[in-house]
This record gives structure tokens, C-alpha cells and sequence, in this order.
């Protein structure tokens, strides 16, 4: 019934203009062709633009975006390390391995290669002139904090004028690196829980019990809201099999307590900071990240080396493909991935930086004993390195300068 009238029905295109079913055909086939040409005439200039490739932007812009996390490492001994340790004014003494003892240097000149595409290279004065006159602001633990000084590191080596630069700590949480000639600040903010927690001290926060008020942000949150790009990370903090939850503040008496499963206080934890960010981040202008989670190599073992061994005096890279050490719980992931596509559906972005799996390879990367140590090492540990190895954090330069190659082209990107 519908079928036979068709020719009778109008097709409106605006308030008047009417079609008749044959001026209907004549336009659609117009769009075919149009359509045709159009497409072929892409696949020509898409063909001849191959040679062009990349100086820093990504060869595949018109392809769906590459996968920029899978893919392998490649020694790369002319373009790495991005900078020299000792000429980084602001690197951390957790960080500066060399400085410390550490002899070999290969762990400074890997380069990560993906799959499908290449990295753009990471153009520091490129980044100044991004965050000229804004604030980009990482949050949360010591292994962002390792991020950050990798990236102030990063940037630093491009600004020559010392007058130009300075460290500002006040002693708050909130440590800024800033760029004068650009206006521009990069900071950290010291919550290794992202919500507030016993642990919040920037200095004093080796507690033996940890408790976290999973339901307040806001006394951290409020310093770095109206940023212009801010990157998280949580998650070596929350690793023990219970965390204590405190409703009420820490100074009134009469909080509530109670023992939680640790996976279900990290994802009330993740649903307090997704809310917030969701009421007050400025969709508009702020750029959001998460950090996935930082491997750690503290069981040889487990990549076929001596029981009780750590990574200390590694210096090649764990080649089986896939690898994933005891240290990372997948279930944490799909807990940070979760609460970010919920976001996602409340109309707010947040990217994942998935460096889980190519820092995974990277058992040499880590400071083990060639970092300062804050307390005299006992006659045992000395003859013992593995014991007090930290097979937690990285070197500098090494692998958080890749997380920020990773991070550089999502800014971007965008
Ligand atoms: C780079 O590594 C190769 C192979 O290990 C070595 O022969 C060469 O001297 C190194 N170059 C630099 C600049 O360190
Ligand atoms: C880095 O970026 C700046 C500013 O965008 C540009 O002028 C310069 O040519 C870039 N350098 C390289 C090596 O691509
Ligand atoms: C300098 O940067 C800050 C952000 O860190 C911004 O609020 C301020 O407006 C900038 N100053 C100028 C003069 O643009
Ligand atoms: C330190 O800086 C933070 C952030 O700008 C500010 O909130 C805090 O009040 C400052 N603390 C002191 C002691 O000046
Ligand atoms: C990150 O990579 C790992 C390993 O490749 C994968 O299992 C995980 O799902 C990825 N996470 C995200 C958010 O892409």
C-alpha cells in the first residue's frame, strides 16, 4: 500500500522545497557519482602523499587510529636517551641511577616502536608552545611523580636560559615546574589514592595501615580541577588485600570504619573521582588521561631467573611476547577501564595511557640499589642487594620518557 503511493508522497528537504520520486532517482544518482569521484579522488591523493610520512605527525591520519601500545622495542642508540641525566637540573635522586652507581647505560636507549605506525618525535619547544599559558598537571603517586620528572626533564633540556626556568615547591602537596618564557606550569600533585587518605603527607606517608575516606576528593581535587590537561594514575597503593574505609573526616572522632575488599573500596574510590570530574571539569578546554599500571620485577623467577633474586643487576629485556609479571592485576584494570567508559557515556573523555605491557619487558629499567637510599643499609642487606632492591620505580632516562612520547602524541592527537 505504502509502495504504490510512493510517488505521491513528498520528500521535504527543508520547510519547501518538494521532490517528486523521479527528481528524487535524478538526485541520488547525482550523489553516487559524486560520492564515486570523490572517493577515488582520495585513494590518488592518499597514494601519492605516502612519501611524505612522518616528521611529527602520524603517517596513518586517515586509517582508524593505531593501536600506539602494542609493538616492540628497538635499540636506539643515536636518538636515546633524550636527554642526559646529568644535565637535567630538576632530576630526582630516586631516579638518577647513574649518578648513583649504575654502570651500564643500555637502559637509556630503547625506543618504542608500534606495530602499525611510529611515534611522532616528542618536539619539547612544540609541547611549550601547546601549554603556553596553561597548566598541565600530573596526580597521584610516586610512579607519576617519576612521569613528571621525566617530562620537566624533557622540556627542560629545550629551555637554555636558566632565568627562564624554576622549580615552585611551597611544601604543599603541589610541586610546578615553570616554563617563564611560555607562562606555561607543570606540576604534580602528591594522592597516591586520587581520593583522601592517611597516605596524603607529600613526605611523612609510610603508614603501616592505610585507610582512605573513598567518598572526598575535594580537599585534593580542588587545586587541580580547572587545569588544562591533567594525568592520573592510582594503583600501587591500593595493593594489599583489604583497605580500611573511613566515612567521617579524619579529625572528628566519630568517623565510621570498616574493612573493605580492596578491588570494591578502588572502584568507590574510582566512582568518586569520576563524579567529580564529571561536575566540574570544563569539558571544553581540560584534557584527561589515565596512566594504566606500572609493572614492577621484584620475583626473578618469574621471567625464568633465580627464586629470590629481584631485578637487580638485570640488563636485557624480557623477550617472551605477552608477558605479565605478578605485580599487575588485570582485575584493577578492567576497574579503571570500566569507570572510564561510564564516563564516557556521561559525555566526557578520558584516554587511557596503556604503558602496562611494553613497560612489562622492561626488567632492567628500574633503579634497584643505584638510587639514594633514605636509611644506612644494614650489614645483611649489603651482602643481600636483591633485598632492598626497588624494582618499583624507573630510571631516568628510560622507560616513563617513553610514557610521555606516548602521552605527547594523545595531546595531539586530540
Ligand atoms: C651504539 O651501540 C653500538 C652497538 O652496541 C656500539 O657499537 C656503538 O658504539 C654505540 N654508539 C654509541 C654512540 O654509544
Ligand atoms: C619543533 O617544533 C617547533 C615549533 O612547532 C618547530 O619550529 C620546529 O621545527 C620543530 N623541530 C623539529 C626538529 O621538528
Ligand atoms: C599564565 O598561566 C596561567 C595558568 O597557569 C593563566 O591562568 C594565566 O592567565 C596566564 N597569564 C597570562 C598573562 O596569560
Ligand atoms: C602552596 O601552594 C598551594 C597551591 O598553590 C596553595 O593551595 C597553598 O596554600 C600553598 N601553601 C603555602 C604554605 O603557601
Ligand atoms: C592495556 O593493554 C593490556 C595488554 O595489552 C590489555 O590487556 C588491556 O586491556 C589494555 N587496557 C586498555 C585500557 O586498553
Amino acid at each position: 500500500m505504502v509502495a504504490r503511493n510512493q510517488h505521491l508522497i513528498p520528500i521535504t528537504w527543508g520547510p519547501s522545497v518538494k521532490f517528486s520520486i523521479v527528481q528524487f532517482f535524478v538526485a541520488f544518482l547525482f550523489v553516487v557519482f559524486f560520492v564515486a569521484a570523490l572517493y577515488t579522488a582520495r585513494e590518488y591523493v592518499t597514494y601519492n602523499m605516502i612519501p611524505l610520512s612522518l616528521d611529527d605527525t602520524f603517517s596513518h591520519d586517515s586509517e582508524p587510529e593505531c593501536n600506539l601500545f602494542s609493538g616492540k622495542w628497538v635499540f636506539d642508540n643515536t636518538s636515546y636517551p633524550l636527554y642526559k641525566e646529568k644535565d637535567c637540573k630538576f632530576m630526582s635522586d630516586q631516579l638518577a641511577c647513574n649518578k648513583f652507581g649504575r654502570e651500564d647505560s643500555s637502559y637509556q636507549n630503547w625506543r618504542w616502536q608500534p606495530d602499525h605506525c611510529d611515534l611522532p618525535r616528542f618536539n619539547a619547544t612544540k609541547l611549550l608552545e601547546r601549554l603556553r599559558n596553561k597548566r598541565m598537571v600530573f596526580v597521584g603517586d610516586s610512579l607519576n611523580r617519576g612521569q613528571w620528572v621525566s617530562m620537566v626533564c624533557l622540556l627542560d633540556s629545550s629551555i637554555h636560559d636558566p632565568k627562564m626556568k624554576y622549580m615552585n615547591y611551597n611544601g604543599s602537596n603541589l610541586i610546578a615546574f615553570k616554563a617563564l618564557g611560555y607562562n606555561a606550569s607543570v606540576e604534580f600533585y602528591w594522592a597516591p589514592l586520587l581520593v583522601e587518605s592517611n597516605s596524603d603527607d607529600p613526605v611523612n606517608h609510610r603508614l603501616p595501615e592505610r585507610i582512605v575516606r573513598s567518598q572526598s576528593i575535594e580537599k585534593h581535587a580542588r587545586v587541580w580541577t580547572d587545569a588544562d590537561i591533567l594525568i592520573f594514575n592510582s594503583y600501587l597503593w591500593w595493593r594489599r588485600p583489604h583497605i580500611k574505609v573511613l566515612w567521617g573526616s579524619f579529625e572528628d572522632g566519630n568517623g565510621i570504619y570498616k574493612e573493605v575488599e580492596m578491588l570494591r573500596s578502588y572502584e568507590m574510590a574510582l566512582k568518586t573521582w569520576s563524579d567529580w570530574l564529571e561536575i566540574q571539569v570544563d569539558r571544553a578546554k581540560t584534557q584527561l588521561f589515565f596512566i594504566s599500571m606500572s609493572p614492577t620485577h621484584e620475583r626473578a623467577e618469574e621471567w625464568g631467573a633465580s627464586k629470590g633474586q629481584s631485578c637487580y643487576s638485570e640488563t636485557d629485556l624480557i623477550t617472551k611476547e605477552g608477558y605479565i609479571g605478578s605485580g599487575t592485576d588485570p582485575k584493577m584494570m578492567r576497574i579503571v577501564e570500566n569507570s572510564i567508559d561510564e564516563l564516557k557515556t556521561r559525555g566526557l573523555k578520558v584516554d587511557i595511557i596503556n604503558i602496562t605491557q611494553l613497560s612489562e619487558y622492561r626488567k632492567e629499567g628500574h633503579p634497584s640499589i643505584y638510587r639514594k637510599q633514605w636509611e644506612p643499609l644494614s650489614e645483611e642487606q649489603i651482602t643481600n642487594p636483591s633485598s632492598y632492591s626497588d624494582c618499583i620505580h624507573w630510571c631516568l632516562p628510560g622507560v616513563p620518557d617513553v610514557w610521555n612520547e606516548l602521552l605527547y602524541s594523545y595531546i595531539f592527537r586530540q
